[in-house]
């Protein structure tokens, strides 16, 4: 299967960077990328850039950040995953643990928003991470683990879901895990969506992300079971997306 490598923009972005997406898509006219491309923006752009970018030569996948687990209702300020469908958006990020931490999302949270980003038509980017405290205590296996028995639906496939492994003490610092740290964690992710799963399990594509720039990606995206990436800072600028786009056809 195709790597993907997903930018997340977060917090970040207005009408203006709509152009670091023109470029983006321009330079993928130019140099066709070895991997799936999905850009997150913030909700406000996602119909913006779809416009921008969702057809023709260089176009990639556009997603959301965040869904409801409700289709609509009185939830105000809320987004259901119809609503990115409608907007154009074709994948969502869940459980972020963003998300996680100041909105105090649980695991049933995010595997009902995966099942309802299922009955949209979206992909799940179902996201999972140990913090320091707990990689420190040596529990991160466990927690891990337990985040995918209580996140991951029964009817994720690979078709409908991605699994994004982000240790909150890499994300948005600088750190990296070691080679061998983000191995030994995909590997047992994959032992784990092997238990829960079945054969289905082994499929589901397992991203890296936190602190990958063009000067790591080639070495992460090498590593096995690693089926992509997750990017933050770095995918807010074509010019660093691209230089990590560029580690993927290394690796490949
Ligand atoms: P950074 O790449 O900025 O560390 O962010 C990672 C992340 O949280 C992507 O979802």
């Amino acid at each position: 299967m195709r790597p993907l490598v997903a930018g997340n923009w977060k917090m970040n972005g207005l009408g203006e960077s709509l152009g670091e997406l023109s470029a983006l898509k321009a330079a993928l006219a130019q140099n066709p990328p070895a991997c799936e491309v999905l850009i997150c923006p913030p909700a406000t752009l996602i119909a913006r850039a779809v416009q921008t970018v969702g057809a023709g030569p260089g176009a990639f996948a556009i997603g959301g950040q965040d869904c409801h687990a409700r289709d609509h209702g009185a939830f105000t300020g809320d987004i259901s995953a119809a609503m990115l469908k409608d907007a154009g958006a074709s994948a969502v990020i869940l459980g972020h643990s963003e998300r996680r931490q100041s909105h105090g999302e649980t695991d049933a949270d995010v595997a009902a928003k995966a099942v309802a980003a299922w009955g949209a038509g979206l992909k799940a980017v179902i996201c999972i991470g140990e913090t320091l405290a707990q990689r420190e205590a040596g529990t991160q296996d466990a927690v891990c683990g337990g985040q995918i028995t209580g996140s991951v639906p029964q009817g994720a496939t690979a078709a409908n879901t991605v699994l994004a492994y982000e240790p909150v003490w890499a994300i948005g610092t600088g750190k990296t895990p070691t080679p061998d740290q983000i191995a030994a964690m995909h590997g047992h992710i994959r032992a784990c969506l092997l238990a829960r799963l079945g054969e289905g399990g082994r499929v589901i594509p397992i991203l890296y992300g936190g602190s990958v720039k063009p000067d790591n990606a080639a070495q992460i995206l090498n590593l096995p079971d690693v089926g992509g990436a997750l990017v933050g800072g770095a995918s807010l600028k074509a010019r660093d997306f691209l230089a990590i786009l560029a580690g993927v056809n290394q690796s490949a």
